[in-house]
Formats: structure tokens, C-alpha cells, sequence
């Protein structure tokens, strides 16, 4: 029995050694030490032993069987790490291998410029309005001293919701001009840009949808000057010191005086192109003096304030200052162009 047991040791640790998974090695518990495995079926012979040797014989077996207990133990610890390392390896991650990038969109370049304005304007203490493009035409015209039957209402001009021509697309941000005079309390100063729509064909500088930024200050001793310093200062701030501008007397029937402003076109200096049509000057807004009778529909008495207003168009200040002269860039979404700003 001896040998017996000497045997069981030699051939179980030479087993254990080897087993290369934990359901190998249970297996070996179960074959070894299990209640039907070799060490059992020895010890169920005991009874044949003479009194002598049985305790001889129980003490050898109890220590075979703490000796293979102890090395089935330490071989699953070594298997246990083994199996974690082999994880960690499959699972390693290459962080050195380029990733796929992914695209990060941004703003469009018309709202980069309009956003550049804005901030020039905060920094003067003026305040941003953003309103309804739908409009009643009470405030796109009435109130800013269009009359019933002027040619500015013209169907072939603007976009009507209704037969009784009340309810339109706005054609212009000057409305905003009206409802910031019957909203705020004086002085005010503030920047209104926004989509405006009127029935035009799309060609390099016409689109029926574009977009406008109002702007009006009303204080006391408001003058033209105001109006000429504040711009000046902008365009500045916007296309670097030295751009030059130009005031051009003109119409309008909710400013008086009245003027626009034109910017030298900035591909050729002046000396006239293409982008300027051969002139030499690109036209950006218009503007002036808020008219009295404006001023008074607001309950704003003209004797004591007086204010400017002017409207600029977003896309031809865009297109100075991206120097592209095609309008229709802009809204055609060409990622290939929108890429570049
Ligand atoms: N609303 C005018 C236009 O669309 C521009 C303008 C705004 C003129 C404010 C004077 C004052 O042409």
C-alpha cells in the first residue's frame, strides 16, 4: 500500500504539473482526491492492514493528500495568472495606430462674419435683438412711413400671406426698428440682424432670401456723425485700419437725410473689376437719420431725441471679407468652398 500511495503521489504531481487549464486541473482533483478518486479507493483497503501499519499507512496518506491539495492549489494560482496575462495581451489596445478623425462641423462663414460684427457692436454697448421673420405689414412699411399704395408694397415684390396684404416675409430688419422704439425704454442702442426675403432671381448678387443687420441708436444730440463714426469704426475693426468708405446721399422713407455707404471693393483697390462691377466701391448698407414722423408713431418726441439707423447686407460684407465675389458661394453649401474659412 505503500507504493500504492507513493505511486499516486509521483503520478499526480507529474499531473498537476502539467495541466494547462483549471477544468484540467479539477479533473485531477476529482481523479486523485475526489470521494470514488485513487487516494479514497486506497484508504477503503485500511481495514486489511494489521494494527501497526495502519497508522503508518493513515499518516502517509494524509500527507499525500495535503502535499497534492497544496500543489493543486499552486498550479491554479499559476494557471489563474497565466490566463489574466494571455487576456491582457489579446485585449491590448495599439494607441499608436491613427484613429479615424471624426468630422467636427462648424460654423457657416456668413454667421463667422456676422458673429465678428456682433461683437464689435457689444463692445460699443449695443445690445442684440433677434425677432419674428414674418411680419405684419404694419411694421415692414406703415410705421417706417411706407404708405398703402407705395411701390415698395408692390405683389411683385414681396412675399404676402394674405389677399389684404397684411401679413408678409419681412423685406427689410428695419421693423425691428419699431419694435425695439415700443419696447425699450431711451436711449437705446441696439443690432438686429436677421433673414429678410424679397422676389428676386438668384444671379452673382441677388438671392430671394438674404440677410440684413439693423442697426439704431436714439439718444439725445444724435447727429449724422454718430452714424459716420460708428461705421467707420466698424469697418475698421472688420477689414483693418485704412479701409476706406464713402457716403453717397440717397433715399429712404423712414430716414431723412438719407445715405449709403459704400466700401472700397476690395479685390481691385478702387481702380475697378469684376467683383465691383467696374466700379471701384461695393455698396454695403444704407442708411440715416431716423425720420421725425417714425420717431413720433413710436411716441418718441423728434424735438428732444433724435437717433440714426442703418441696414447692412450680411452677404456683401461677407463677400469683402472672405474676397470672393460670387453670391452664390455662400448659400450653396459646397463644403469644398465652406472648408477653406
Ligand atoms: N431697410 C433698408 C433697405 O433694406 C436699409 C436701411 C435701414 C436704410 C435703416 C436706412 C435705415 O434697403
Amino acid at each position: 500500500m505503500k507504493q500504492q500511495l507513493e505511486a499516486i503521489r509521483r503520478n499526480a504531481l507529474d499531473a498537476i504539473s502539467g495541466a494547462e487549464t483549471s477544468g484540467e486541473l479539477d479533473a485531477l482533483r476529482v481523479r486523485y482526491l475526489g470521494k470514488k478518486g485513487e487516494l479514497t479507493a486506497v484508504l477503503k483497503q485500511m481495514g486489511k492492514l494489521s494494527a501497526e501499519e495502519r497508522p503508518v499507512i493513515g499518516q502517509l496518506a494524509n500527507e499525500v493528500r495535503s502535499i497534492l491539495e497544496a500543489s493543486i492549489e499552486e498550479r491554479g494560482k499559476l494557471l489563474k495568472e497565466k490566463a489574466m496575462e494571455q487576456k491582457l495581451l489579446a485585449e491590448t489596445v495599439d494607441v499608436t495606430i491613427p484613429g479615424t478623425q471624426p468630422k467636427i462641423g462648424k460654423k457657416h462663414p456668413m454667421y463667422q462674419v456676422l458673429d465678428e460684427i456682433k461683437d464689435i457692436f457689444i463692445g460699443m454697448g449695443f445690445e442684440i435683438l433677434e425677432d419674428r421673420e414674418v411680419e405684419l405689414a404694419e411694421y415692414n412699411f406703415t410705421k417706417l412711413n411706407v404708405e398703402e399704395g407705395h411701390p415698395a408694397r408692390e405683389w411683385s415684390d414681396t412675399f404676402y400671406f394674405t389677399e389684404d396684404s397684411s401679413i408678409l416675409l419681412r423685406t427689410q430688419t428695419s421693423p425691428m426698428q419699431i419694435h425695439a422704439m415700443e419696447t425699450k425704454s431711451l436711449p437705446i442702442r441696439i443690432l438686429a440682424p436677421g433673414r429678410v426675403y424679397r422676389k428676386d432671381e438668384v444671379d452673382a448678387t441677388h438671392s430671394p432670401m438674404f440677410h440684413q443687420i439693423e442697426g439704431m441708436a436714439i439718444d439725445k444730440n444724435i447727429t449724422m456723425a454718430d452714424l459716420k463714426g460708428t461705421l467707420n469704426e466698424v469697418v475698421q475693426q472688420l477689414y483693418g485700419k485704412g479701409t476706406v468708405t464713402r457716403f453717397r446721399p440717397h433715399h429712404f422713407p423712414f430716414t431723412e437725410p438719407s445715405c449709403e455707404m459704400d466700401i472700397q471693393c476690395h479685390k481691385c483697390r478702387g481702380a475697378g473689376c469684376p467683383t465691383c462691377k467696374g466700379e471701384g466701391w461695393i455698396e454695403v448698407l444704407g442708411a440715416g437719420m431716423i425720420h421725425p414722423k417714425v420717431l413720433e408713431g413710436c411716441g418718441i418726441d423728434p424735438t428732444v431725441y433724435s437717433g440714426w439707423a442703418f441696414g447692412m447686407g450680411l452677404e456683401r460684407m461677407a463677400l469683402g471679407h472672405f474676397k470672393i465675389s460670387d453670391l452664390r458661394l455662400i448659400f450653396e453649401n459646397d463644403v469644398r468652398f465652406l472648408e477653406q474659412f
